[in-house]
């Protein structure tokens, strides 16, 4: 009889910002629940990942870890198949953490763009800490205490991924071989523009969010730009260039595609008219994920039993990789 083989491991993270929009469903969320056919997944909220820099103001992580708690389980992550859960939740990611610690040289650490980056960009807040800068040592510990072999991020975490393998490769060297290496798996970037136009991002102010009701969704549409060289009803657009456009490429079916493309171009069409039914397409894309959760809002009972369970799965799975970890470095917790 022909072995099966086990499934791969696949580890995820977001961290607790708030409600999910339209950029963080199709960035992410979208791509997270096909895998889970195909792979062992794990997907957990980092809420002390929010903490590396909005530790002077902690009154809103934790409503929002269960804000993604709700946005996850209406887009369809399914407790049947993954293992959902809150980070600080599980301890042993704060003992990896701390051992990785041990091992990571600084300069890894100082050289990392993302670090670079927003301790240029973000002034409002004190980012010269300790925990900031540990921030990728703390997303290694995530990958690792589960030993994953793929971590499914944006361009933007790629990184920190290297930076992952950098370090489970220098524990095995010093070690013994406790870690594979885990592999990025980029999701394949759809380009969601936001009501202004630019990406989609809640630092813009121009998100979709998951929740939204239908009449809010029309009216976001309503003042969403457009292709600047259509000023008149007269003028011919080009949808290649319009953000609208670029809503319908991604939730139109193909036959508004091919009326927007042709009436947009031919001024047959206003952009009222395109606009309601870009609102239409993801209207119907809305329906079913609000619909999940208003079951669960209903029954909040049922999101914490399915947290409880996701926190002692993960805890077992963490539990036996730190076994593992604690005797590579002579530190099992066993009296000998
Ligand atoms: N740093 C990731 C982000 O900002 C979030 C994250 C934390 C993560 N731990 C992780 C992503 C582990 C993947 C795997 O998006
Ligand atoms: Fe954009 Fe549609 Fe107007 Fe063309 S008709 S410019 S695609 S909104």
């Amino acid at each position: 009889m022909a072995s099966i083989k086990p499934r791969k491991r696949v580890l995820s993270g977001m961290r607790p910002t708030g409600k999910l929009h339209l950029g963080n469903y199709v960035g992410a969320l979208e791509n997270w629940v096909r895998m889970q056919d195909e792979y062992e997944c794990f997907f957990c909220i980092v809420d002390w990942h929010a903490l590396t820099t909005d530790y002077a103001d902690t009154s809103h992580v934790k409503e929002n870890s269960v804000e993604v708690m709700f946005d996850w389980l209406a887009a369809g992550l399914d407790p049947q198949k993954s293992v959902i859960f809150i980070q600080s939740h599980v301890p042993a990611h704060a003992e990896l953490h701390l051992l990785l610690s041990m091992i990571t040289p600084l300069g890894w650490l100082e050289r990392v763009p993302t670090y670079k980056e927003q301790r240029e960009n973000i002034k409002d807040k004190d980012l010269g800490t300790y925990g900031f800068l540990g921030y990728p040592v703390l997303q290694a510990a995530d990958i690792l205490a589960y030993k994953a072999d793929v971590v499914p991020v944006g361009e933007d975490q790629v990184a920190h991924i290297e930076l992952t393998r950098e370090i489970a490769r220098r524990f095995n060297g010093f070690y013994c071989e406790v870690f594979p290496e885990p592999q990025s798996l980029l999701t394949p970037a759809a380009k969601l523009p936001g009501t202004d136009g630019r990406k989609m991002s809640k630092s813009y102010g121009n998100t979709i969010l998951l929740t939204d009701p239908e009449p809010l969704v029309r009216q976001k549409l309503k003042t969403m730009v457009t292709d600047p060289a259509r000023v008149r009803r007269s003028d011919p657009g080009n949808p290649d260039v319009c953000p609208v456009g670029d809503l319908h490429k991604l939730f139109s079916r193909k036959e508004t595609m091919a009326k927007v493309d042709e009436g947009c171009r031919s001024a047959g069409i206003g952009c009222i008219e395109c606009k309601s039914w870009a609102a239409d397409a993801l209207v119907q894309i809305l329906n079913p994920i609000q619909e999940r959760r208003k079951k669960f809002e209903d029954n909040p009972r049922l999101a914490w039993d399915i947290l409880e369970d996701g926190t002692k799965r993960a805890k077992a799975a963490a539990a036996e990789t730190m076994k593992d970890v604690r005797a590579a470095m002579g530190m099992s917790l066993e009296l000998n």
